[in-house]
């Protein structure tokens, strides 16, 4: 059966990374979370002291950092490994939210991403979400999505993941997050937030995920 690439771009905490899973899962297709590879990069410059307004040590560092997914078959999704350390969980943290869109704003950054990126689609059969794949990484793609939510509702639902994990997060510290990587993303020079052209907007303030994922799918056939 033909294989296709699939993107799904959009605002942050939209839910793009639980469609993205969901359908990997029902297509057997691989999963990659874009998003992960600049946290990854953004927590190895935080730990090693990087001047990432420094070129020369930016590109230095990058020339140290190794990124790989590898399937957890006890978790039962693709995790990121930065040299060789499971680093899937530690990259979820504020502090490196906090400075993620700065690092992801790097156009040395983004090559050293993108073309990771590019080199895992070829075989096709992908899922992958982010910012810039259905403008920049894969133009090509044949499905594209992008996903959208009403802001509230995303504050929402980050706030309950990130509060799992530390009850003293606060609403408001989530919310001013978001809001200033929507804004770093959608408005930096190199490869900013857009809709592509040809991508189908999916708004999920109001819908269930069982629904989303019967959308998506339907989409997908269509292209088959
Ligand atoms: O998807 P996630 O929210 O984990 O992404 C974290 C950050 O990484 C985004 O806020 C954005 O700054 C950056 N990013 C990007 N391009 C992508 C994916 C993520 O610039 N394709």
């Amino acid at each position: 059966r033909k294989k296709i690439i699939i993107t799904i771009d959009g605002w942050s905490s939209c839910g793009k990374s639980t469609l993205a899973k969901q359908l990997a899962k029902e297509l057997n297709y691989a999963y990659i979370d874009s998003g992960a590879m600049y946290r990854a990069i953004t927590l190895y410059f935080l730990r090693n002291h990087v001047d990432w307004t420094d070129e020369k040590e930016v590109h230095e560092a990058l020339a140290q950092i190794q990124l790989e997914f590898h399937y957890n078959e006890a978790h039962r999704q693709s995790e990121i490994f930065l040299n060789g350390e499971n680093v899937e969980y530690v990259i979820r943290d504020l502090v490196v939210a906090e400075k993620v869109s700065d690092v992801a704003a790097l156009r040395e950054v983004r090559e050293f991403a993108v073309r990771q990126q590019q080199e895992m689609g070829k075989k096709k059969g992908i899922v992958m979400d982010g910012r810039d794949i259905g403008t920049v990484v894969f133009p090509a793609a044949e499905l594209k999505i992008f996903m959208t939510a009403d802001n509230a509702i995303r504050v929402e639902r980050r706030f309950r993941e990130l509060y799992e994990k530390n009850p003293n997060i606060t609403i408001d510290e989530v919310k001013a997050n978001l809001e200033m990587r929507d804004y770093i993303d959608s408005h930096r020079e190199v490869s900013p937030l857009r809709q592509a052209a040809d991508a189908i907007v999916l708004d999920n303030s109001h819908i269930g995920m069982e629904q989303q994922l019967k959308m998506a799918l339907n989409w997908v056939y269509e292209r088959l």
